[in-house]
């Protein structure tokens, strides 16, 4: 523990951590890494609020006017730093093929021998907050424990809404538990008596996103932000779970789950897996429009699902995490009244803009102010952003707020049993060509419309935008391991279950933003999704036909109830079409995607496309 590198920094690990091995990794990495000091967070209110005031202090963060957002905060990030990193994320399995072609690679021994001299120092002049977090339910047989070492207090702050973080944590690790040991450094070491020069310390240049999926370790290098930097999230519910679920039989996936309640009281349960900033927190908090009076939509999760077939056959889901990190721009109280109001207070905003007021402001939110502070901190107005194409907020600005501010969340959002999912939705953003809704004649089916489904890129990932990319499950940036493996699994776990006897859950596919002919999106989309989903319910009642089509079976236009919305038999024909020659042209990148992971790739996902281009072809 007093290793020559330690010496002069104590631990001082408290009493109420009695994890060995945890004490001797923190003992490593803080000779590693060699902070001037080491917090161990214990989760309290208390806790929170000091680390909050000592932001204030070094300029991240700005307190928001108590009167418009108690207890609430505005950091805006370096401009570098504003997204996730998908071309410095690494998986450093043994072996490049158990990587996949999906995944960046490095031999762990070579990433190891990169790595080391980076940590070494990384933390100096800086805190290591040492952040215990359950990842689902404290204490649930579907939930698991991850450490996060980190040098930068806005970590500290948002892995305590974002988890279950704390002192509880360790009573359920106790002496001998297993934890994942994330190491997270923003890479910017201070010199002795030198000072930040900027509220948003991070490197420019060099990044490093990093798993070890055989040791289970995540090592993350440069960056402050978001999935980068919050290592309970993508990395750990993610790319490391999903290693975690392949070994032991379990799925770790990009879903949100929510509960609709029908006006008898039947409940179901949904699991839904959109791409990054396609509408996930928007579906998870919907609210039943009119003509679905008595209906009730409650959240559960709204971006990770880690599900486990339990012992009466059927999959129990768990949200693994404690909060929302959700996109703001775009978000209002039509689009999601429910997320508004969760966003009163208590919330952490990064990257919007400032209002005179003391309040925060984004693109899509209410009516532009006549003045605001953007997100790098310039005079913005409207006539401003006509000029220039400022944006006030960044298009991946975010909002970081606990769960139980939701007021729509689900009773058994904490239910250590989970809750049992009777239909998986995948959605991609695709302008053309894919239905609004179509449900998979079976599950091999459906685990192919899932490998093969599209999206076009958004803000949430550094990079182009709008540029259509296969992104199979919506799990192409966070799958941890081989694709094509990952495809396996899914049919694997089919298999099974339905030989155990099992009701499988239905899948589905949907897609809310075909566009017209002049560019707008046809179908109005959020509370209105709740028309699609209740058709959903209606196949799995047994009280909705179809119409079955070359890929599955799409409502017929009588089969969704429209009262209250205005959407012609003509506009619902220009969503739910199928194009012939557009279907040709799909297929063809499926076959480029299967060639692209032919390593591995199940026969079941071949032969459901040759039977697929039958159809088309007849
Ligand atoms: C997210 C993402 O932050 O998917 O949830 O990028
Ligand atoms: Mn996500």
């Amino acid at each position: 523990m007093n290793s020559p590198a330690m010496q002069g920094l104590s631990l001082h690990a408290p009493a109420w951590v009695r994890n060995a091995k945890l004490v001797a990794w923190v003992a490593d990495m803080a000779a590693l890494c060699k902070p001037d000091a080491i917090h161990w967070c214990d989760g309290s209110e208390a806790e929170y609020n000091q680390m909050c005031q000592q932001l204030v202090d070094a300029g991240t963060f700005k307190r928001l006017n108590p009167a418009k957002r108690a207890n609430s905060y505005l950091a805006c990030s370096d401009p570098s730093d504003v997204a996730r990193v998908e071309d410095r994320t690494f998986i450093c399995s043994e072996k490049k093929e158990d990587a996949g072609p999906t995944n960046n690679w490095m031999a762990p021994a070579e990433m190891r021998a990169t790595l080391q001299p980076l940590f070494d120092g990384c933390m100096q002049g800086r805190t290591m907050y040492v952040v215990p977090f359950s990842m689902g339910p404290l204490g649930s047989p579907i939930a698991h424990i991850g450490v996060e070492l980190s040098d930068s207090a806005y970590v500290a702050v948002n892995m305590k809404m974002m988890t279950r973080m704390g002192k509880a944590v360790y009573d359920v690790l106790g002496v001998d538990g297993e934890f994942v040991p994330c190491v997270h450094t923003v890479g910017a070491p201070l010199q002795k008596g030198e000072k930040d020069t900027t509220a948003w310390p991070c490197n420019p240049k060099t990044k490093y996103i990093v798993h070890y999926p055989a040791t289970r370790e995540i090592w993350s290098y440069g960056s402050g932000y978001g999935g980068n930097a919050l290592l309970g999230k993508k990395c750990f519910a993610l790319r490391i779970a999903s290693n975690m679920g392949r070994e032991e039989g379990w799925l770790a996936e990009h879903m949100l789950i929510l509960g609709v309640t029908n006006p008898q009281g039947k409940k179901f349960h949904v699991a839904a897996a959109f791409p990054s900033a396609c509408g996930k927190t928007n579906f998870a908090m919907l609210i039943p429009p009119k003509g679905f009076d008595g209906w009730k939509v409650t959240t559960i999760g709204d971006d990770i699902a880690w599900i486990k077939p339990s012992q009466d056959g059927r999959l129990y889901a768990i949200n693994p995490e404690a909060g929302y990190f959700g996109v703001a721009p775009g978000t209002n109280t039509l689009t999601n009244p429910n997320c508004m109001a969760s966003l009163n207070k208590d919330v952490i905003f990064t990257n919007v803009a400032l209002t005179d007021d003391g309040d925060v402001w984004w693109e899509g939110m209410s009516e532009a102010p006549a003045h605001a502070i953007d997100w790098q901190g310039k005079d913005w107005s409207p006539a401003i952003a006509k000029e220039t194409g400022a944006k006030a907020a960044h298009p991946n600005a975010r909002f970081t707020v606990a769960a139980t501010n939701n007021p729509a969340l689900d009773s058994a959002w904490d239910d250590p049993a989970g809750v049992p999912i009777d239909a998986f939705i995948f959605g991609g953003r695709r302008s053309t060509t894919v239905p609004l809704v179509t449900e998979a004649r079976n599950w091999n089916e459906g685990v192919y419309m899932a490998a093969t489904m599209g999206s076009e890129t958004t803000a949430a990932a550094f990079g182009q935008q709008g540029v259509v990319r296969r992104d199979p499950f919506a799990m192409l940036p966070f799958a941890g391991y081989n694709m094509s493996d990952y495809f396996q699994h899914w049919l694997d776990l089919g298999k099974k279950l339905a030989a155990s006897g099992a009701k499988l859950p239905r899948i589905y596919t949907t897609n809310w933003f075909r566009k017209g002919e002049d560019g707008k999106f046809v179908w109005p989309g959020y509370g209105e999704n709740m028309r699609v989903l209740k058709w959903m319910i209606d196949r799995i009642e047994g009280q909705a036909h179809g119409t079955e089509h070359v890929f599955g079976v799409s409502p017929a236009y009588e089969e969704l109830n429209w009262t209250g919305l205005d959407f012609s038999a003509e506009q619902f024909k220009s969503v739910t079409s199928i194009d012939k020659a557009a279907w040709q042209q799909e297929l063809k990148l499926h076959s480029e995607l299967f060639e692209q992971l032919a390593y591995h790739l199940p026969t079941e996902l071949s032969e459901t496309k040759g039977r697929i281009e039958a159809r088309l072809a007849a």
